[in-house]
Order: C-alpha cells, then structure tokens, then sequence
C-alpha cells in the first residue's frame, strides 16, 4: 500500500485522556475532574488525575513518536490549564507546558495538530455560565482560542476547533453518560448549536488576525460511523441517509452549506435553534479541511416510531428524532467497545463526504480499535489491531484510488489511555502503558505501523 508522498501519517491523544497533573501546574478543573470523581459515572470511579501522566513524560513520549517515524502528532490543549477559571487569567505555567511540547514536536521532525476543545471544559464556566448552553460560550471560547493562536501559532500550523461536538451535545447532554451529564431531549440541539458558533467565532478570530501572517489552517473534527441500509427498499434507504444526515450532516451541513440539512429542520421543530444570517455567513466555509473520526457501522433500517435499544456509547441514536432502527450484522467481529469491524464502511462513509460537500480535502483525524491487550514477557502482541488498522488503511487506499481526496490518517491512540466512562478497561494505544508505573511499551501494532510510514517514506 503506497500512499500518495504528502500523505500525513498521524497519532492522536487528547489532554484528558493522558496528561494527568490535573491538579499540577497552576490547572484549574474540568468539567470531567469533577464528573469522573461522581460515584457511578466511570467504570470502577477512575479518573484522568494521573492517567498516563504524560505531563511529565510529553519528552520520553517525543522520543516514542521519533521512532515510528510519525510525521504528525494531533493532541489537545486542556481549556482549564491555559485558563483555570476559564476566562481571564492566564497560566503561565500552561503556556509553557504546551510551548515546551511544540518544540519538542518540532526539534523532532513531527509536525502539531492541536485540538482546542477535546471535552475538557473549564468547571468555573459549567457552575457559573451553564456551559454549552449559554449563548455566550462562542465569544469564552473564542477568546480562549485568541490566547492559543498567539502563544502558538508561530509553531503550530494545523488547528482543529472542536473535536465530536456530537458526542458533546448527545452523550454530554442527551444521553448524561459524558460530562457534564445531562439528560434531555431538546439541550443536544441547544448544545450543538452554540458550539457550531464557538467553533465559527474561533475561526474568525484565526483568520481575521493569524491567518495572513501565520499561515496556518483551520477545521473542525466531527465524528460519524458509515450507516448501511437494512434492505434495498427506498425506506431504508431514506433511513440510511438521514442516520449519516442526523449524525454528521448536523454539524457539516452548517460548515459547508451555512445551514442545517431539511431534515432535521422538518423533524424537530422548534427544538433546532435558527441561525441568524451573520452566522450562516461566518459558518459557511468556516473550515480548510474536512477533519473525520470513524469507528464503526451499523446497519439503519426504517423505523415506525419503536423505540431503539443503545449499545455502547457512540451507537446511540436519537433514535425517534430519525426514526430509524440500527443494528449490527452478527457476523462482523467486534472490538471491545463492541463496535463492529467494517473497513468498507469506512470507504463508503469517505465517499459520501466526498459527494455531499464537494471533495473537500479529508484528514482521518481518528481511527483505531480497542483490545484486552496484554503484557506478556515484555510484548504486546496486538494482531488484531494490526489487522484492524491494515484493512481500515487498505479502504482508505481505495477511496484515494477511486478519487477522494483524503490527505491524512491518524491512529486513536498514540498511548493507552482514560477511554472517558469506561477508564482504563478499554486499550486503543499503539504503545501499551502500565497504569501504575507509567512505562511506556510500543506494542506490535507500533512496530507495524513505524514500517508501514517508512516504507511510504521510501517510496
Ligand atoms: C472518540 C474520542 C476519543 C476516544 C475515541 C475512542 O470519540 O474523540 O477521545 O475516546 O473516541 O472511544
């Protein structure tokens, strides 16, 4: 598999998931210290207080990355440790904790991709603003971003906004399984709204004041899983489309058409908030690139109102919004997240993006698999996430064959890590890491992967 020779071979972490110190260096709580410290919310009350501790590791971590060969590193830059009260004073201890790591990045050949927002809000703004859904999160976040921009735009040239603002508005404040935990049918649409226009703010901040002379680019990471119809019947295949339309169309619609998809307009009503014009104007071609996290299938049959079971996080619907009943082939292998193994989805979902928006260019800013990985004798042999990750990258070769325009790959996760409520029971690193001493070991997986940029290096 030869990828074409600027193809950016990636990994990807984010601040809660693995720095720890959430308490070291002038940090002020998140959202998810205190959300992850409610008895019941975590598997077995784990917390992201040390996790990896990559904190104080980010060198030896560099030095990990140098050896694969990766030519990109996307992480996220914690709100709370730039902004401990989320507005206003700055931590300076922050800045050079992030400063430190970009240069590190650099002095090493690997290039930043840095996420803003990756669900780590500050807990002043959750207590004393309401979070996402005050209307005034756009102009907090877009200052908050104004302060990354300057401290690190000179370095770095990548910016993702917002990573799943999805899983922000459905499992953060639909479902009530993500922080901050709440439970509703109408603040998902509140939500995705206001983060629609932090992300647009960002944006305009970015391009109005460092765009012309940093001459970096800006996007946004959504998340979708492929959805296949159940049946060749025109209904399923309508229910199909308005899966992927509720899911990513949501929150890509507004992005490259200004607004959001008909359907979901007709569907909900009043519960879907209206953009004003201004912000239509300043959504419309808010993003340089298309960022993409894709996991999963399922399959989308039509639905007359029945209620639809959840399975593990990521495949809950809003389901009686869509009406449409998802499901699973009992033949396709799963993960341990119980997400099922469908590298073609993954194509069809490329190629549908394609389509819709206009061949953007992509960048799979995640992919990855988790497994009860093992340390046995100092090895981890992960077989399957090198299967995993050769038939994902195989379909991902194919979409480019056929035309699309998919720029980068970056694999979820450089380190095992805080997978959020279910702690540190599910692994998706490529290096494994022993959650009481913090070593690092590069997995199988790692090793694959380092020949697999090499050999794209050589060619
Ligand atoms: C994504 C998320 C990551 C990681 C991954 C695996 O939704 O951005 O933080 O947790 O899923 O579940």
């Amino acid at each position: 598999m030869i990828f074409p020779k600027n193809f950016i071979w990636g990994a990807a972490t984010s601040a809660y998931q693995i720095e720890g110190g959430s308490q070291t260096g002038g940090k002020g709580p998140s959202i998810w210290d205190a959300f992850s410290t409610i008895p019941g919310k975590t598997h077995q009350g784990e917390t992201g207080a040390v996790t990896c501790d990559h904190y104080h590791h980010f060198r030896d971590d560099v030095a990990l990355m140098r050896q694969m060969g990766l030519s990109a590193y996307r992480f996220s830059i914690s709100w709370p440790r730039i902004l401990p009260s989320g507005r206003k004073t700055i931590n300076k201890e922050g800045i050079r904790f992030y400063s430190q790591l970009i240069d590190e990045l650099l002095a090493n050949g690997i290039t930043p991709w840095v996420t803003l927002y990756h669900w780590d809000l500050p807990l002043s703004l959750q207590l004393e603003k309401d979070g996402w859904l005050n209307p005034n999160m756009a102009n907090y976040f877009a200052a908050y971003a104004d302060i990354c921009f300057e401290h690190f735009g000179d370095r770095v040239k990548n910016w993702i906004t917002l990573n799943e603002a999805w899983v922000v508005a459905i499992l953060g404040h639909g479902q009530g399984v993500f922080a901050p935990g709440r439970i509703s049918d109408a603040e998902p649409y509140l939500v995705g709204h206001h983060l629609l226009r932090a992300h647009a703010a960002a944006v305009d901040v970015y391009r109005k004041k460092y765009q012309p002379r940093q001459k970096g680019r800006i996007g946004i990471s959504n998340n979708c899983d492929w959805r296949e119809p159940a049946t060749d019947s025109e209904k399923d295949k309508h229910a199909a489309q308005r899966a992927l339309v509720f899911f990513l169309g949501w929150f890509a619609d507004p992005i490259y058409k200004g607004r959001y998809p008909e359907t979901m307009v007709k569907r909900l009503g009043d519960r879907l908030p209206k953009f004003t014009e201004e912000e239509e104007a300043s959504l419309k071609g808010s993003t340089d690139f298309f960022g993409l996290n894709h996991y999963t299938t399922m399959i989308a049959g039509h639905s007359d109102g029945t209620e639809v079971e959840s399975s593990v996080y990521g495949n809950v619907g809003i389901a009686k919004d869509q009406d449409v009943v998802l499901s699973v082939d009992p033949d396709w292998e799963v993960t341990t997240m119980q997400w099922s193994i469908v590298p073609w989805g993954c194509r069809k979902l490329l190629q549908w993006i394609d389509r819709r928006y206009d061949h953007p260019e992509i960048i799979l800013t995640e992919n990855g698999c988790a497994f009860p990985d093992e340390l046995v004798d100092g090895e981890v042999h992960d077989q399957q996430r090198i299967d995993f990750l050769t038939q994902y990258l195989g379909e991902c070769h194919r979409a480019i064959d056929k035309g699309i325009n998919l720029g980068g790959y970056f694999v979820w996760s450089f380190l095992d890590n805080f997978e959020w409520a279910l702690g540190y029971s599910r692994r998706f690193g490529v290096h494994y890491v022993d959650f009481e001493t913090r070593k690092r070991t590069p997995k199988a997986s790692a090793k694959w992967y380092g020949d697999v940029i090499r050999r794209n290096g050589l060619a």
